[in-house]
């Protein structure tokens, strides 16, 4: 048996790489799997949020999900503090990871940076919490994006860990989903950084709520270089970048995955239309596809949020069967470890 799951953080402003990165593929995935969708309010608060935004947040990624092409009749979307499985398997495998694991994490350098005392301890426990989000399921495959392979492989020790501390095979060996060529969505200012929510600029993401002026106008200033669009031998034999293009000319192989993923044509394909072309052509014709593409799910968000009952309706539904699946799991956990 197989089963998908993934989450998604309300923390902010979904962007293009939300979209091609996460969202494209949840919807392939639901052809062929039983999947489950969670939006994860209990991660977004190991860093300080406003709770009326983090509210706003969270019908904001459902929507989202819906608008990307997950159907809530086939897959399950709801949020993740509303299905207690998540917190209490989280605590039991608080005890069963090591400290020496978790400081092997790299996101908590990063992300707790300099201020390492001042980081919350959710921040550091995060990547159990999400070992506990996929392992209450038992899902044997989740598709992440390359800065949570980590912490994945993080998940797969604590399920081996439980399994042989206790003597069984209860929890799974969760595979990662490798995800396709725009799994890395960059920054449109600056190609060596992921695109976020969080840099500063507006202008280094598309977000999936901007408008056709906003998308038109961001590809317009995107970062490029003073070359023509390169030739097919930019690719290796393997088909991938080569490493010279991806360190010389980043902004440009981004574009690129970003043409690509948005088109659903293979690379060949689309260096072999844009070979030897300036960028301003290039450029348009990038705008009006991902105008073409966006615009749609943007509008479908916006009708999304404004049926309040519909959402709900959803998330409530998406509970109940989470819930469904979780709670003999949890059950079983319990008995396992020898709770009263
Ligand atoms: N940590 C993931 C991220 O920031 C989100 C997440 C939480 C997740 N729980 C998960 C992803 C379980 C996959 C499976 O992107």
């Amino acid at each position: 048996m197989s089963r998908v799951f993934s989450g998604v953080q309300p923390s902010g402003n979904l962007h293009l790489g939300n979209y091609l990165g996460a969202m494209k593929n949840f919807v392939k995935l639901q052809e062929d799997h039983e999947c489950i969708y969670c939006v994860v309010d209990m991660h977004a608060i190991t860093v300080k949020l406003d709770p009326l935004t983090l509210k706003k947040n969270v019908l904001e990624v459902a929507a989202a999900f819906i608008a990307s092409g997950i159907n809530p009749e086939k897959s399950i979307i709801f949020v993740q503090s509303q299905v207690s499985a998540h917190a209490e398997l989280a605590w039991i495998f608080n005890c069963v990871a090591r400290l020496g694991w978790l400081n092997r994490m790299t996101q908590f350098k990063e992300k707790a940076g300099k201020n390492r005392e001042g980081a919350s301890i959710g921040l550091y426990t995060y990547p159990i919490l999400m070992a506990a989000d996929i392992l209450a399921y038992h899902a044997t495959h989740v598709p992440v994006g390359d800065d949570q392979r980590q912490h994945l492989e993080l998940a797969r020790d604590i399920a081996s860990k439980f399994n042989s501390d206790f003597g069984n095979e209860f929890f799974p060996i969760t595979e990662p989903v490798i995800m396709g060529v725009a799994t890395r969505v960059m920054s449109l200012r600056d190609g060596k950084k992921k695109m976020s929510k969080s840099e500063e600029s507006d202008y280094s993401r598309l977000n999936l709520t901007d408008n056709k002026d906003e998308i038109v106008n961001k590809i317009k200033k995107a970062k490029t270089d003073p070359m023509v669009l390169p030739d097919l031998d930019c690719l290796g034999e393997n088909g991938m970048f080569k490493d010279q293009i991806l360190q010389e000319r980043p902004e440009t192989v981004n574009l690129l995955n970003i043409y690509s993923a948005l088109s659903e044509e293979p690379m060949e394909k689309v260096i072999s239309n844009f070979s030897g072309r300036q960028f301003t052509h290039f450029k348009n014709e990038l705008s009006d596809l991902a105008v073409e593409v966006l615009t749609p799910v943007n509008d479908e968000i916006k009708k999304l949020l404004g049926n309040n009952s519909f959402m709900e309706d959803i998330l409530k539904k998406g509970k109940e069967k989470a819930i469904e699946i979780s709670d003999p799991i949890i059950n079983e956990t319990k008995r396992i470890v020898g709770y009263f």
